[in-house]
């Protein structure tokens, strides 16, 4: 089986070829394109995203297909993200996958972009299978869940307010770091000192319980307002910067690691996997593997061009749902946002 999957929900225009199946899937090529065009407005422009991701398609598939060394002729069905996203920019490759599924007589098939991202990972880890506990972290989303099976998720926790990829690019902002901020924090946490400032840790105490509401759920918007603070009262912002950075990252780890603990433990998972821009932070993937490695557990954390948006998991995720049967046809249609397939009750049975 040889899957073409495409990506444009946001600001990558990305074309992947995957084949194989979904249990042993193999990477044949992948092709990201990332509209830079965004860092001088300080955010994703939509009407803008949709015209770059109209110009790049076509080329960025082209460059897939040979890079796979195949041509497009020896595709067998095609993966497009139809949701969740900026409606015009899936537009555009919901469309073309649309046309070119048509033109070759092949299915084409609408991936939810979470469900992608919880296949990324296994794409270059193939024991990240699961049973496990997945914390997807990205500039839009933030969910904590419970991954019985494939096609099978339990959302156990989610953010309340901002995603933890927006809370790091606002701080950056804060920071007049440039944008998307997340690896500016990063690489400026690492000469602050620690000690010099400290948030506190959202939504997080000892008191919580199983089965309080906010026992998984995450926030991150007072933390923001935290940083803005710290800087107005900054009397030397440029030497504080560092330092609170550091503390910014200290409270989004330190939070981000103890919910997905508690998840893994509650559902008795060893397997944690990571996805999303945010898992790209090296010190959240190592501090996540310190905790997990506690509870014998292991961490996957995929490289930053699978962390990332990219076509590769809608390829990944394409294929099961190919295997499931799923078809989809002319109809197919892109939405800003949608569930994700295969949502379990909270409290069923986990297999
Ligand atoms: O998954 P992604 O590429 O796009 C969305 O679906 O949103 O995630 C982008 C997010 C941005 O907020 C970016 O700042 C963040 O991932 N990010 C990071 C790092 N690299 C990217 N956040 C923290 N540390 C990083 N090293
Ligand atoms: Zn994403």
């Amino acid at each position: 089986m040889r899957i073409l999957g495409i990506e444009s929900s946001c600001d990558e225009t990305s074309a992947s070829v995957v084949s194989g199946t979904a249990d042993a899937p193999k990477l044949e090529s992948l092709v990201i394109l990332s509209q830079d065009v965004h860092r001088i407005f300080g955010g994703v422009v939509p009407e803008i995203a949709s015209r770059e991701h109209l110009t790049a398609v076509v080329p960025v598939t082209r460059q897939a297909l040979a890079d796979a060394g195949c041509e497009l002729r020896d595709v067998e069905a095609i993966a497009v993200t139809h949701a969740p996203g900026l409606v015009g920019a899936l537009l555009v490759g919901v469309s073309y996958a649309k046309a070119l599924a048509h033109a070759l007589d092949v299915p084409v098939l609408g991936v939810h972009h979470m469900e992608g991202h919880i296949f990324a990972t296994a794409l270059e880890h193939p024991t990240a299978t699961p049973p496990f506990t997945a914390l997807l972290v990205s500039g839009g989303h933030t969910m904590l869940l419970d991954v019985p099976a494939w096609g099978r998720y339990r959302l156990l926790g989610e953010t309340r307010d901002d995603a933890a990829g927006e809370a790091f690019d606002k701080t950056a902002k804060l920071l007049g770091l440039p944008y998307p901020g997340g690896r500016h924090i990063e690489a400026l946490a690492k000469t602050g000192d620690p000690a010099r400032f400290r948030f506190a840790r959202p939504m997080l105490h000892g008191g919580q319980r199983p089965g309080d509401d906010d026992y998984f759920d995450l926030s991150f918007s007072g933390l923001k307002t935290a940083v803005l603070h710290a800087v107005r009262a900054s009397a030397d912002l440029e030497a504080d910067k560092p330092h609170i950075a550091r503390a910014f990252q200290d409270a989004v780890i330190e939070t981000l690691v103890a919910k997905t603990l508690r998840a893994a433990r509650a559902e008795g998972r060893t397997r944690i996997v990571l996805g999303g821009g945010v898992a790209c932070n090296k010190t959240l993937a190592r501090a996540m593997a310190e905790a997990a490695s506690a509870i014998g557990g292991e961490v996957f954390a995929p490289t930053p061009r699978l962390a990332t948006d990219n076509a590769a998991m809608i390829a990944a995720a394409g294929l099961f749902r190919f295997e499931q049967g799923q078809r989809d046809g002319p109809t197919l249609n892109a939405h800003s946002s949608r569930p994700l397939p295969g949502l379990i009750d909270a409290g069923a049975p986990a297999h």
